[in-house]
């Protein structure tokens, strides 16, 4: 059978992307691209780009992009592997059989394979609680007020204090060491050979939608660093498009979800019976749960720790929500920290009552930017109301911008007229900029974190002017990003520029999820905004140099302890501190 890889290189490249898009949508020539109407958002001035030489479309408005194969997908809602047929026929090229299912088969056995570990490794942790080891657990999970019934429900565990027990186990099963590593249960180290990465620490099964474990949460027994310790990404553990509790809360009538912090959040709230409690994966709401949630609801009521940092994470997740056209409402826990805490200490009935009273997610918002603001002296309170007409720009709909405005005016002691005339103002002096992808874009969130958007920068630059590959490459490993797209888009640019020719189009082929697909895309299409007068040299230098600083930071942060991450600590501050020093030319 043909390489499965080469005969979809093979399809995209007979069919040019120009004439198969020219085929739907009306495009004229502007430099060396092409523009028309976006044929995924309605819009009046065309943001749709193709690329004939990168083999590419991308819309600026709404941020869709990718292949030929993409387009397919997106344009007409088929499969990619409908698209491959499509594309096949269209160029007549002759699938081999079963090129596609040979393919998918092998990535479905890893993965496969990957859950079934995950179940035996679940399986045993619950065991060890219950055996005569497991007392440290048992007594904590009492001490926690967990019934047996929740145990069971949540499959809770306990990792014992031995350094291979898990390891063993799993070897006696009939796994292999790489599955088992692979996994995120074992790490490697030369000392101790391959250990279980969990110990002393009762254990949280992590399960997708569909109730299968594809992940951990550790927390530790007693003090200990780090409390929480999670199983690191792997093909099945997506922390940003999983959430805790969600295989039980789809399943309840409520129509909304209460979003938690925290594992014992969502146990103590199912305990109390309140099943459509969940929770992130110890990482900050991500659009990819916003979309997850959304599958199931439109409402979502936040319940996220009464403290600084859980305000901060609230109005996060309400500005992600928001943009999802969700309606959020956040729920007032004082004087208690958390969900758990609240419950053990007022009860249910209370709860109930918080609910009810949850607070509007945008009066929310305005309330802690209030926070920031005199609003008796008269200058600052100026300010507010400016500041305040700014965002009730974030109301597309009018009628909503109204009503919330009424609302506003009122609560504020602000002359109705007043408000309106500073909304009015803000939005011809365009001085507020509309959110950047509306409605079908999810990447929003992740668009705005520095880290990430000096790394797609720096992707960008590299996809532009491969001229800078050996300076990039010198510094920059693919492991050094964090996304996992921008990862796997690194590892193949870099093989693709080893062999001399980078080829974009291609890389999009490699992700069969859309989404995916319309990430990696938007890395080839971002224009690089750098001063014209910048010296570009210094330029590539510092972008380098804030990419690896991050990188370097991140690994210095995980939870990993062992000697091969502090090896590896050692030879980042000095490949670190050598890069401070160095200079780029380009
Ligand atoms: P919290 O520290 O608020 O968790 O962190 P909690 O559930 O209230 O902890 P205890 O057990 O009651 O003391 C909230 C979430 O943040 C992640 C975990 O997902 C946790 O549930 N987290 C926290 C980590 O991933 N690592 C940490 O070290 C701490
Ligand atoms: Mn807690």
């Amino acid at each position: 059978m043909a390489d499965f890889n080469s005969v979809i290189e093979e399809v995209r490249s007979r069919n040019d992307i120009l004439d198969v898009i020219g085929g739907y949508v009306h495009l004229q020539k502007k430099g060396s691209a092409y523009f028309g109407l976006c044929p995924f958002h309605n819009e009046k001035t065309p943001s749709f780009s193709v690329t004939p030489s990168k083999q590419m479309y991308y819309c600026f408005g709404c941020q869709k992009g990718g292949n030929v194969f993409t387009f397919m997908q997106e344009y007409e809602n088929m499969t990619f592997r409908e698209a491959l047929q499509a594309l096949a026929d269209r160029a007549g090229v002759e699938l081999p059989e079963n090129a596609y299912s040979a393919e998918s088969k092998s990535r479905d056995d890893v993965r496969r394979k990957l859950l079934e570990v995950n179940r035996a490794a679940a399986i045993y942790y619950a065991y060890q609680l219950k055996s005569p080891q497991g007392i440290n657990g048992r007594d904590y999970f009492r001490q926690r007020q967990l019934s047996d019934e929740t145990i069971l429900r949540f499959g809770l565990g306990y990792a014992g204090v031995t350094r291979d027990g898990l390891v063993r186990h799993l070897r006696s099963k009939g796994y292999d060491d790489r599955l088992i590593t692979d996994a995120g249960l074992a790490n490697f180290d030369e000392r101790d050979g391959l250990h279980d990465r969990f110990w002393n620490r009762v254990m949280y099964p992590i399960q997708d939608g569909g109730g299968r474990v594809i992940g951990f949460g550790g927390r530790v027994l007693g003090e200990g660093e780090p409390k929480y310790l999670n199983t690191r990404e792997t093909l099945v553990f997506d922390k940003g498009r999983n959430l805790y509790g969600l295989n039980l809360a789809r399943s309840t009538r409520k129509d909304y979800f209460i979003l938690c912090e925290g594992y014992m959040d969502v146990i103590a709230m199912h305990q109390a019976g309140f099943g459509n409690a969940v929770a992130g994966l110890g990482t900050a709401f991500t659009s990819g749960q916003a979309t997850l949630v959304h599958r199931y609801v439109r409402k979502v009521l936040l319940a996220y720790d009464s403290d600084g940092a859980g305000t901060g994470a609230a109005l996060k997740a309400i500005s992600i929500l928001r943009d999802m056209d969700m309606t959020v409402r956040v729920i007032n826990m004082l004087p208690y920290k958390d969900p758990d805490e609240f419950i053990k200490n007022l009860g249910r009935e209370e709860f109930e009552k918080r609910i009810e009273d949850a607070e509007d997610g945008f009066f929310f918002e305005i309330r802690m930017m209030e926070r920031d603001y005199d609003i008796k002296d008269p200058g600052s309170r100026s300010d507010f109301t400016h500041a305040l007409a700014g965002r009730l720009l974030v109301f597309e709909d009018e009628v909503r911008r109204e009503n919330y405005l009424t609302a506003m005016a009122e609560r504020y002691s602000i002359p109705r007229e007043q408000l309106a005339n500073a909304v009015r103002k803000k939005a011809e002096t365009g001085e507020y900029r509309p959110r950047e992808n509306p409605r079908s874009g999810m990447r929003n969130g992740s668009n705005d974190d520095p880290v990430l958007r000096n790394q797609r920068n720096l992707i960008t630059w590299l996809a532009d002017e491969p001229a800078i590959f050996d300076t990039v490459r010198k510094y920059v490993e693919p492991d050094d990003f964090s996304d996992p797209i921008y990862r796997e888009v690194v590892t193949q640019m870099y093989k693709d520029m080893e062999g001399g020719r980078l080829n974009p189009a291609a890389i999009i082929s490699t992700f069969t999820d859309q989404e995916d697909q319309s990430k990696a895309a938007s890395l080839f299409n971002t224009v690089l905004v750098i001063d014209d007068d910048a010296d570009m040299g210094m330029a590539l230098h510092d972008l380098i140099y804030m990419v690896k600083k991050a990188a370097v930071e991140d690994r210095n942060n995980s939870d990993v302890i062992d000697e091969e991450s502090i090896r590896r600590n050692i030879n980042d501050k000095r490949a670190l501190e050598e890069l401070r020093r160095a200079t780029i030319k380009i």
